[in-house]
């Protein structure tokens, strides 16, 4: 399928449904504390999201059963939020969110400490981010795609950690996932040209051990094989002529 190229109108609506989810993520951030249950983290996202007029599209995505993927600790993405799940004082928890505003699309993950965490893990969710960081700075019109799957790589290697290879980013606007995948290790090919008006999601999925996962029996959640932790840095981005312009983050 051809990358989809955004009109200045679809790129309005892209930043509107971007503005909202940032919201909802600043309000999901300052919510968690130890002794929240990963599901009531869902509850609180689906009524923001709901709050705004817009539609979670995670809920029953290929069947996915809520509104926001919350992940904790060794839990790499797509964990399914649970009332029995009780956040406590030394955890991570990943919430990856998204949603439909006038039929456009909008995609974000952050990584949290429940108070306070273990130094090497908040080195952990420190360099998810920056990779994030070190990845969009490639992303400029005339550079190629793999160019921010190389530099992501790149950044994270220098810390050992694990660079998860099962899920990547994607192209996002009238449908969630579009082209092109972006994967978040290196590539041989440079692969396509960046474009102004293209609209991507990029995700590191990063590992603190090994970048191996497994899958649960739940059909969803992914998990480090190894049992460590992982952390989860997700925006939704556009291409212009210029400096790449970050969706869902608050200016
Ligand atoms: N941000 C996730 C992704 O890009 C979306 C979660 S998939 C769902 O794959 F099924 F849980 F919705
Ligand atoms: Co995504």
């Amino acid at each position: 399928m051809a990358v989809s190229i955004k009109s200045a109108r679809e790129i309005e609506l892209m930043r509107e449904a971007g503005r909202i989810l940032a919201m909802v993520h600043e309000e999901l951030g300052k919510a968690i504390h130890p002794g929240m249950s990963t599901l009531e983290i869902d509850i609180l996202g689906e009524r923001l999201i709901r709050s705004y007029d817009c539609i979670p599209n995670f809920l029953h995505y290929n069947g996915y059963p809520a509104s926001i993927c919350v992940s904790v600790n060794e839990e790499v993405v797509h964990g399914i939020p649970n009332k029995k799940r009780i956040l406590k004082e030394g955890d991570i928890v990943s919430l990856d969110a998204g949603l439909i505003y006038k039929g456009y699309h909008s995609d974000a993950a952050r990584t949290y400490a429940v108070g306070k965490v273990a130094p090497e893990v908040q080195k952990l969710m420190d360099e998810t981010k920056n990779s994030f960081y070190a990845g969009i700075k490639m992303a400029k019109a005339g550079n190629h795609l793999h160019d921010i799957s190389n530099a992501i790589d790149a950044y994270i290697s220098q810390f050992g950690y694990g660079i998860v290879r099962e899920l990547v980013g994607h192209g996002i606007g009238t449908q969630l996932h579009e082209d092109p995948q972006i994967p978040n290790f290196a590539q041989e090919r440079r692969g396509i040209k960046l474009r102004p008006g293209m609209t991507l999601a990029i995700e590191p999925m990063i590992n603190l051990g090994r970048a191996d996962v497994e899958f649960l029996d739940d059909d969803w959640t992914v998990v480090a094989a190894d049992g460590l932790p992982s952390a989860h840095y997700e925006n939704t981005i556009l291409i212009t002529e210029g400096e790449p312009e970050i969706l869902t983050l608050l200016k």
